[in-house]
C-alpha cells in the first residue's frame, strides 16, 4: 500500500495538496519540530469521535467497552513497535517532555539522595535538562555532563570515570540539532555494569530508527507521537518492570486508584498508576494508526530513506562555500542538518526561505547550551521525513543559492 518513492508517499498526506505557501506547493523541511499526518491518522481521529467516543475503563455499556478495547489495543500496537515485553510497560503521556518529568518526579525524586549525581550530555533538548535542574535544586543533586567533539559525537573515553557518584543517566538518542545518532546501546551497557539506570530520550529517534527496547536494555524510553506522524498531545513512556515498581505516583486523581476513602487512597498498578484522569483517547488511537502506517513501510526502509535524503542534502549543502554545517561530517546522522550561512542571521535566512515557500526552523531549537558550546546564538535547521523527496532538497538548495547570491550582490553594492 505505502511505498517510498519520490512524489508518491506525499499523496497520503493531505496537507501537501491543501496547503500552499506563497501560492506555491508546500516544501516542508521542519519535521523535527512536528511531522505532517497521513489520511489514515486523520481518519482514525475523526472516526473515534464519529463512531467510538466514550470514556474508557468505566462504562459497562457497549460503546465504552469498545472504546476501552481500542485504547488498550493501541497500547499493544505501541508495545509491538518498540518490542516491549508487555503492553503494561507502555504508559501514555502528553509527550516526551511529560515522560521525562514523570520519571524525574516519580523515580528520581524518590530514589536519589542529596549529593547523588545525574549524568546528561551537553547536546540535550531543554526537555531533558530543565526537569533535572529543577529536581537537582530541590534535592541538592549534582548534574554532570558528557561533552561532544567537533564532529558532534559524544566523547566516551572517560565515561567510566565520569560515572563516579552517578545514580541516573538520561540522554538523547538522536540530537534534534546535530542529527547525531548516539551510541546509546554502548552507553547503557557501561552504565549497567555499574548498576546505573538509563533513560533514553527517543523523541527524534522513534520517527526515524527501528526501536527495540529489549535489545537496548534501557530502563526508560520516551517519545512523542506528533514527531512520528501521530497527533499532538500524546506520547509514550516505556519502562522496565522493576523501574515502574520502584516508582511513586506522578499525578493523582481518577482512574489511577484502587481504593479511595476520605482520608487515604491506594493505587492501581502500572500502567494505570501513571495515567491519572481522562486520557487523550482519540490521540492514542491516532498514534497507533501512525505506527501501523510506519510499520507498513517498515522502519528499516523509513530509516534508509531518511538517511539517503539527509546525505544528499548534506552533500549539496557542502558544495556551497558560505554554508557552515554543524554535527557529524559522515552519514552517521539522522533526520536533520543544522547550519548557518556566513553573514546572514539564521532567522533572516528562515524568513527569506519562507518567502520562497520553504519551511525551515531557525533559533536555538530548545538546545541553548548546545549552541553556546558551538559558540553561536542560533542556527538554521532543515529536517526530513518520509514524505520528503529529492525535489524538496533541490528546491531548498536552489533557494538557498539564490538567497546567498542576492545577499552577496547587496553586500558588494554597499562596499
Ligand atoms: C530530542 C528531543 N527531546 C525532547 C523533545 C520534546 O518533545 P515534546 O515537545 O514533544 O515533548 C524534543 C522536541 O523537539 C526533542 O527534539
Amino acid at each position: 500500500m505505502t511505498q517510498i518513492k519520490d512524489n508518491n508517499i506525499k499523496n497520503d498526506f493531505p496537507i501537501f495538496k491543501q496547503a500552499k505557501v506563497k501560492k506555491r506547493p508546500l516544501v516542508y523541511l521542519d519535521s523535527a519540530a512536528t511531522s505532517q499526518k497521513p489520511h489514515s491518522v486523520i481518519n482514525a481521529v475523526s472516526d473515534w469521535y464519529e463512531r467510538f467516543n466514550a470514556n474508557i475503563h468505566r462504562g459497562v455499556y457497549e460503546l465504552s467497552e469498545t472504546a476501552t478495547k481500542k485504547y488498550e489495543l493501541s497500547r499493544q500496537v505501541i508495545a509491538n513497535f518498540i518490542n516491549s515485553p508487555s503492553s503494561r510497560q507502555v504508559v501514555f503521556t502528553r509527550g516526551t517532555t511529560e515522560g521525562i518529568n514523570l520519571v524525574a518526579e516519580a523515580w528520581a525524586r524518590k530514589n536519589l539522595r542529596a549529593g547523588d549525581a545525574i549524568l546528561l550530555t551537553t547536546m540535550e533538548h531543554h526537555a531533558n535538562l530543565v526537569p533535572w535542574q529543577e529536581l537537582a535544586q530541590r534535592k541538592r543533586l549534582k548534574l554532570k555532563f558528557l561533552e561532544f567533539d567537533n564532529q558532534g559525537e559524544l566523547i566516551l573515553a572517560n565515561l567510566a570515570k565520569q560515572l563516579m557518584g552517578v545514580k541516573l543517566v538520561s540522554l538523547v538518542y538522536v540530537s534534534n540539532v546535530l542529527g547525531t545518532i548516539n551510541p546509546v546501546k554502548k552507553i547503557i551497557n557501561i552504565c549497567h555494569q555499574k548498576k546505573i539506570p538509563v533513560l533514553i530520550d527517543a523523541a527524534q529517534a522513534a520517527p526515524h530508527l527501528p526501536i527495540d527496547v529489549k535489545k537496548l536494555d534501557c530502563d526508560w524510553l520516551v517519545f512523542s507521537g506528533h514527531k512520528m506522524l501521530g497527533p499532538t498531545g500524546i506520547g509514550v513512556l516505556y519502562g522496565k518492570r522493576e523501574r515502574f515498581e520502584e516508582m511513586d505516583v506522578y499525578q493523582t486523581g481518577g482512574d489511577m486508584i484502587r481504593n479511595v476513602t476520605l482520608t487515604k487512597s491506594t493505587y492501581a498498578t502500572y500502567p494505570q498508576k501513571f495515567e491519572a484522569g481522562t486520557q487523550a483517547l482519540a490521540e492514542v488511537v491516532g498514534l497507533a494508526e501512525a505506527v501501523i502506517y510506519l510499520q507498513a513501510i517498515g522502519m528499516e526502509r523509513v530509516s534508509s530513506h531518511d538517511q539517503k535524503l539527509v546525505t544528499y542534502a548534506y552533500q549539496q549543502m557542502k558544495k556551497i562555500k558560505a554554508v557552515e554545517i554543524y554535527g557529524p561530517q559522515t552519514i552517521k546522522r539522522s533526520g536533520s542538518i543544522a547550519f548557518n550561512v556566513q553573514g546572514i542571521h539564521a532567522h533572516d535566512l528562515a524568513t527569506f526561505l519562507a518567502d520562497r515557500g520553504i519551511c525551515i526552523r531557525a533559533g536555538h531549537h530548545c538546545a541553548q547550551p548546545l549552541h553556546e558550546k558551538l559558540g553561536i546564538p542560533a542556527s538554521a535547521r532543515v529536517s526530513f521525513y518520509i514524505y520528503n523527496d529529492k525535489r524538496d532538497v533541490d528546491l531548498f538548495i536552489s533557494a538557498l543559492q539564490a538567497i546567498i547570491k542576492e545577499w552577496e550582490s547587496i553586500k558588494a553594492r554597499n562596499t
